[in-house]
């Protein structure tokens, strides 16, 4: 831990009214008070905390209340420093409304600060149990109010394949023809690459061997559409566990996306995944893809389980100094 500055925070004066001897110390934990600390965080991170060392970005600010683990802030800062994001803040359930929260929230500000960090970010689902605690907190902490980011759907593969609208369009081969992505030829790849109408970030190229996170691929829940032989859509699956498997990218030519083409890829996905041992799909969209979203909330959303909003703050940390004009 030498790389990093402690920092010891005594927040004495505000709370000195709730009883005489409270005190809240905020600072980086050590390597031998991991064990204390690593339920505070969701279970992705745990293995990462135990680690820290090895994820050199990656800071885990403790909060000690009347000298006892209370609370975890967990942060992951960009290789540059410039920007970091919040990945989780947790206050132990005996201990919460002590403001302790919204010190770790503030500390972290501070200690990213000193870094030289210029801006925070933070994502959370909304739900109606957790969210109102972690907005009123970030608010307290001096974030702005969080922003829809993403639609998060989760259905059944065999609520996909029942749907009514799915036999529907399948009838006719009017939007294309359907194949395993695999049947895409190197020339075909690299023609793809150049065309403007997709978005970069939609581009096969970036899906096609590995999600954005490190996901595996799943080439055989991989599909392409191509109509009068050009390529006019495709669908990457990404595996998430043993039995959930992520839609992660689907896109189609503007030109044909009043045809279903998508929902034709999807329903091909899942009765392929019906060979398989998966029997979840996960699916989400962000706000930025408006077209996108109104699709899937009104064909997928009546086949859902679950629907969860993911929101996101962003808070500058640093404002460059105005200049002033004499
Ligand atoms: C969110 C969490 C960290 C807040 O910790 P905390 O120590 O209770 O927060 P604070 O005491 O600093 O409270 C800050 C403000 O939020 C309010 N608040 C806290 N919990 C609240 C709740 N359940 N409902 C409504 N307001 C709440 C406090 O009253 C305070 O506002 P005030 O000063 O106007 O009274 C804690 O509730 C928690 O660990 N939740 C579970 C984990 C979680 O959901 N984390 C977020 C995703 S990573």
């Amino acid at each position: 831990m030498g790389k990093r500055t402690f920092c010891v925070i005594q927040l004495l004066s505000k709370l000195q009214s709730v009883t005489s001897h409270i005190e809240i110390i905020t600072r980086e934990i050590r390597d031998e008070e991991v064990g204390h600390f690593k339920a505070m965080t969701f279970p992705r991170f745990r293995p990462m905390l135990k680690r820290c060392r090895d994820y050199p970005n990656l800071y885990a600010l403790g909060a000690w209340y009347q000298g006892r683990p209370a609370g975890l802030v967990l942060l992951s800062a960009n290789p540059d420093k410039a920007n970091a994001e919040l990945l989780s803040v947790f206050v132990l359930k005996t201990l919460r409304q002590k403001e302790i929260g919204s010190t770790l929230l503030k500390q972290a500000e501070t200690f990213l600060g000193d870094l030289g960090v210029r801006a925070i970010e933070t994502k959370y689902s909304q739900s109606e149990k957790t969210s109102p605690a972690i907005e009123k907190c970030l608010s307290k902490a001096g974030w702005p109010k969080a922003s829809l980011r993403m639609i998060l759907f989760k259905s059944h593969v065999d609520n996909v394949l029942k749907a009514q609208w799915v036999k529907r369009f399948l009838e006719g081969e009017d939007g294309g023809v359907v194949s395993a992505w695999n049947s895409v030829s190197v020339q075909e790849s690299a023609a793809l690459e150049q065309q403007d109408w997709i978005p970069q970030e939609l581009k096969p190229s970036v899906h096609a061997s590995q999600g954005i996170d490190g996901a595996a691929v799943l080439p055989e829940l991989c599909f392409v559409c191509r109509l009068k032989g050009e390529i006019i859509g495709w669908h990457f699956s990404h595996r998430l566990d043993e039995k959930t498997v992520r839609f992660s990218v689907s896109y189609v030519h503007p030109d044909q996306q009043a045809n279903m083409v998508l929902a034709r890829l999807w329903y091909h996905a899942a009765m392929q995944m019906k060979q398989t041992s998966y029997s979840i799909i996960r699916m989400g969209v962000a706000v930025q893809h408006g077209r996108m979203q109104d699709f899937c909330k009104k064909w997928l959303s009546p086949l859902c389980d679950e629907i969860t909003y993911s929101m996101g703050s962003f808070k500058v940390l640093h404002q460059e100094q105005e200049a002033v004009w004499i």
